[in-house]
Formats: structure tokens, C-alpha cells, sequence
């Protein structure tokens, strides 16, 4: 069976309406990155961090999978498929995808700001100042910041060096160490940017750029994935 991976980012949950980080005003939900999405923002103002993610994590359960990530569920039918994304939502899983590897955190978990192999499912639970982990210190959202480190990089970089395909759905490709992953795709493997701003990407072979929404570009590209033909 083939083996294909597939990054994406906040642009494939747009036409869900989950508004993307880099649209217009720079303003991530009215908020500065900084003021909210860093470990100095929760040093400063811990309650304002947890209210932004309990507002970002009701919203999630607001919203639906939308046509991209259903198609991608369909390519189990005949690949190996392994998502590997940015996004913090969990629109994935709720397709049915079966393997999604999540870089940046997930909403729907909490961890131990004393041990953070201390993590926790909570669903659509506003976490708030006074829930504690096990150990007896403050929970705070499974979330990697600007400036933290990505323990998931390692795993990704392993699982996008065996891909035969290599598909890039919704995003800036503006953040690393995600934005350098593709690098690691086999060289003679096929490859596709799906992305109304997608532009060539340096050194990157085999690449077929789709200039479009998710919501049409991923199943047409998908539908031809299962029909054999080479996704153009
Ligand atoms: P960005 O907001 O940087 O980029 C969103 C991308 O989605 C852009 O390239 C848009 O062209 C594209 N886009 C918009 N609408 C789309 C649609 N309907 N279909 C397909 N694409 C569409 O988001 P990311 O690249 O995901 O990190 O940002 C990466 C990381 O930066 C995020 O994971 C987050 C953020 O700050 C953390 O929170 C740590």
C-alpha cells in the first residue's frame, strides 16, 4: 500500500469557520499572538490565556469537518494514510481520520504545568485558575506556544521521509519547525499544495500546485488519488 502523508494547516478548517492566524487585520481573534499564544502571556496574565482557549475550544464544538477533511478520510479506502497538522482543532479525528499526529497541541487536552507528561482529555470543559493536575499544580491548554519547543517535530520528520506522496493542504508554510517538514519528502516522491495563495516552493521536486479552496481542491485531488490517475 501506498503511503501518504499530509500536513495541513488553518486553511483547511477555514470553510469550517475557523478563522485562519494570518487573514487581514494580524490580529489572531481579535487578540496580539503575543498577548495570548506564548509563555510569557501566561506568566502575565494566565486568566486571559485560559478564557482565549475556552473561547477557541467552545467554538470548536460550534463547527463541522468540512468536505477536506471528510475526502481525506476516504483515501484510507486504498493508501496508508498518516495526517500530521498545525491546527490545534480536532476536525481530523471527527471526519474519521485514523492516524493524525497533531504538532501544535490540541484543544480538547489539558496539561500539568509541573510535569508535562501529565495530560488530559476535557472535551469542551473551559479550564479555569484553581484546576489542578494530579501533582497539585494549575492545568494549563495542551498547546504549543510561540517560543516553546515542538516535541512532535521528530515523529513528523520520521513519518514524511516514507512518503510516496506527500500532499500540503492550508497553510502559510510562514512557521517553523513545521514549515521545513516537506524537505524531508523522498525527493521522486508526488506532491501537491492545495491553497488559493500556494506559490512554487523552492527545491521542492515533483510538486503540483492546486490554487484552490480546500472545501474543492482536496476532493478533487483526492478522487483522483483513488482513481489511479496522477491528481492534476
Ligand atoms: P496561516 O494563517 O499562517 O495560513 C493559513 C493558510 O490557509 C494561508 O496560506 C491561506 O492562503 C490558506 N487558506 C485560507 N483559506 C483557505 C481555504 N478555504 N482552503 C485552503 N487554504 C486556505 O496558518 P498556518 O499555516 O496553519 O501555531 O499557521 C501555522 C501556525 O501558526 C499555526 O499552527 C499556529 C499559528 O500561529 C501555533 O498556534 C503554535
Amino acid at each position: 500500500m501506498k503511503k501518504i502523508v499530509i500536513l495541513t494547516g488553518a486553511g483547511i478548517s477555514a470553510e469550517s469557520g475557523i478563522k485562519t492566524f494570518r487573514d487581514g487585520d494580524g490580529l489572531w481573534e481579535t487578540h496580539r499572538v503575543e498577548d495570548v499564544a506564548t509563555p510569557q502571556a501566561w506568566v502575565k496574565d494566565a486568566e486571559l490565556v485560559l478564557d482565549f482557549y475556552n473561547a477557541r475550544r467552545k467554538q470548536l464544538f460550534e463547527v463541522a469537518p468540512n468536505s477536506a477533511h471528510l475526502a481525506l478520510k476516504k483515501l484510507e479506502d486504498k493508501f496508508d494514510v498518516q495526517i500530521i497538522t498545525q491546527n490545534v482543532d480536532n476536525l481530523h479525528e471527527r471526519a474519521g481520520s485514523s492516524n493524525v499526529l497533531h504538532l501544535h497541541g490540541l484543544l480538547t487536552q489539558a496539561r500539568s504545568t509541573f510535569d508535562p507528561s501529565l495530560i488530559y482529555d476535557i472535551g469542551d470543559k473551559a479550564l479555569k485558575i484553581g484546576d489542578k493536575c494530579e501533582r497539585g499544580s494549575q492545568l494549563r491548554p495542551h498547546i504549543v506556544w510561540f517560543g516553546e519547543a515542538v516535541p512532535n517535530i521528530e515523529p513528523a520528520a520520521k513519518i514524511v521521509s516514507k512518503a510516496n506522496i506527500l500532499m500540503i493542504i492550508g497553510t502559510s508554510l510562514l512557521v517553523y519547525p513545521a514549515a521545513g517538514l516537506m524537505y524531508y519528502a523522498p525527493v521522486h516522491s508526488q506532491k501537491f499544495y492545495i491553497d488559493p495563495s500556494a506559490t512554487d516552493i523552492p527545491d521542492v521536486k515533483n510538486l503540483t500546485i492546486v490554487k484552490e479552496k480546500a472545501g474543492t481542491g482536496v476532493p478533487r485531488v483526492v478522487e483522483q488519488l483513488l482513481k489511479g490517475e496522477n491528481g492534476k
